[in-house]
């Protein structure tokens, strides 16, 4: 048997963990580095490692079943929107009942990557620790590094009152009373407008373009489990998607919201069961977006003004990757060129999992690259060669920009069901590709490479 290449996965949240497993199940050798003292990541509120964005009442907005893994279902009792208390239970229920957590280096954040002349990596945790690797896969999330808005609004500098990101905020006892500014339509803004909505004096939803707005429930079923075909062409499931929407809920311009420039599925959801019923109790007042701000003022880009406390910047996240060379890798913009969303083509040892933004869950896609990875380490997958990858990524690239509307929220963009019956077809021919090439593996094996090598 040929020594098989070792692995380094930097992160334990959903996508580390479920990457990790793939790589146990095969018995091949790996670390899976985590700055935290508990794996989730996200899920886990108030992470010590000060990357988690959950607030004290986040429920998911991707029903269970939609979330779970395909091997460790969700339990029965879960609610179908769960709390992320019951989220982070169940991924620590799911790394024990796969024996990931003793494979799983807690409090050791990777400070540094760097490939070597060979394509194997050297890592560096925050101790000085320097550890070498054959492959690395980078699970580090895509919802940790704060967006503000660029440039700050005229005025941001003079505002006396508070202001803040989404990243931060926990819960509303700090807006008891004041008058709160929150900016953005994505998911973060529905829902810490409409908490604001319970405790403020007044709250305002500013935004600079509209959204389709997406209830929990259609039909009395979670909407992202009705029936879908990933061989019926998006725009025309959106369309009956789009038109059982607005027959529920009807136009968001009827509640004061922005016009959607944007025809639905053209943007990430906004799943919301409660910002309409703010906007209807009068709770939350829609705005237009924020112009400038002044001591104790915003005013918005219709001639509007309000007295403002606090304002709430939800504008979304930057993909990094603190612990790469900024001229190695980054994702400028938020883009960053991958096939498949998993592998660079430049960089046949590299690879990620979970980076990616689905109209659904990420998990279960995250599962799917896990797997995916692990047959790559063994031989048993082989990637296209390097310029067929960088074709592949051209036209999935034109295809979303077609497709979405322009926004560093839409860089990283895929459908759920499109994406897993892609991946699972580009799997199967990568499969046969390495056995017409008599299963060479991926990436030189060297051997004991998971010994650290010293100190920096
Ligand atoms: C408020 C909010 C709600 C969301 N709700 C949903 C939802 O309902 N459904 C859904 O599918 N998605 C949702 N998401 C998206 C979210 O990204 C995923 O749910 C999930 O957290 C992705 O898992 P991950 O493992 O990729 O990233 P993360 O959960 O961010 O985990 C990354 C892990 O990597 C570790 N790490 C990072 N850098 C290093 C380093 N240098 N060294 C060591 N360890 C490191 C971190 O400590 C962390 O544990 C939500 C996001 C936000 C912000
Ligand atoms: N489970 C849940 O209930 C839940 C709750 C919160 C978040 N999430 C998830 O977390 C992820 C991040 O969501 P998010 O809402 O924080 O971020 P997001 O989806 O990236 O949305 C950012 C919003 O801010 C706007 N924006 C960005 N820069 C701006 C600027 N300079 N001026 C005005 N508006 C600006 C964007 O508008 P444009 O579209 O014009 O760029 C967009 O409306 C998503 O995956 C989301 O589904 C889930």
């Amino acid at each position: 048997m040929p020594r098989l290449p070792t692995t380094a996965i930097i992160g334990a949240g959903s996508s580390g963990i479920t990457a990790a497993k793939a790589l146990h199940e095969r018995g091949l050798q790996f670390d899976c580095f985590e700055s935290s003292d508990r794996l989730g990541g996200n899920w886990v509120f108030a992470n010590k490692n000060g990357m988690s964005a959950a607030y004290r009442d986040l429920h998911i907005n991707t029903s269970r079943k939609r979330m779970e893994f395909s091997d460790f279902p969700m339990p029965e009792s879960y609610p179908d929107f769960a709390h992320h208390t019951q989220i982070a239970d169940y991924f620590d229920a799911y790394a024990d009942h796969f024996a990931i957590r003793e494979r799983i280096l807690f409090e050791t954040q990777i400070e540094h990557a760097a490939p070597r002349s060979d394509g194997s990596w050297e890592l560096t945790d925050e101790r000085g620790n320097t550890r070498a690797y054959d492959m690395l896969i980078v699970a580090n999330g895509h919802h940790s590094d704060a967006r503000w808005p660029e440039p700050a609004f005229p005025g941001a500098d003079k505002f006396a009152g508070v202001q803040m990101h989404a990243h931060d905020y926990r819960d509303n006892e700090f807006l008891k009373d004041k008058d709160v500014v929150v900016l953005g339509i994505g998911n973060s803004a529905m829902d810490i407008a409409a908490e604001a909505g319970y405790v403020a004096s007044r709250t305002h939803l500013a935004a600079r373009r509209g959204a389709h707005i997406v209830p929990k429930y259609l039909f009395g079923r979670p909407m992202d489990q009705l029936p879908t075909n990933p061989r019926i062409p998006p725009w025309l499931a959106y369309r009956v998607f789009s038109a059982c929407v607005r027959l529920h809920t009807g136009r968001p311009e009827r509640y004061g919201l922005p016009k959607p420039d944007h025809a639905f599925g053209q943007a990430h959801p906004t799943v919301s069961g409660r910002i309409l019923d703010a906007i209807s109790h009068g709770t939350v007042t829609p705005q237009a977006n924020i112009e400038r701000l002044g001591p104790d003022w915003v005013s918005f880009t219709d001639g509007t003004q309000v007295h403002a406390d606090v304002v709430i910047y939800c504008t979304g996240y930057r993909i990094t990757f603190p612990f790469f060379d900024t001229d190695f890798l980054s994702a400028p913009e938020n883009r960053i060129e991958l096939f498949k969303r998993v592998f660079a083509p430049q960089h046949p040892t590299l690879a990620f999992v979970g980076l990616l933004q689905p109209l659904g869950a990420i998990m279960p896609l995250a599962e799917a690259q896990g797997v995916l990875l692990a047959d790559y380490l063994q031989g048993r997958y082989r990637v296209p060669s390097a310029p067929a990858m960088l074709a592949d990524i051209r036209r999935e690239n034109d295809r979303m920009r077609k497709r979405y509307v322009a926004s560093k929220r839409h860089t990283i963009q895929v459908d759920f069901d499109r994406y897993l019956h892609d991946l699972r077809r580009e799997h199967r021919r990568g499969i046969e590709r390495a056995r017409v090439a008599g299963y060479p593996l991926p990436v030189p094996a060297s051997g004991a490479r998971t010994q650290a090598v010293g100190r920096a």
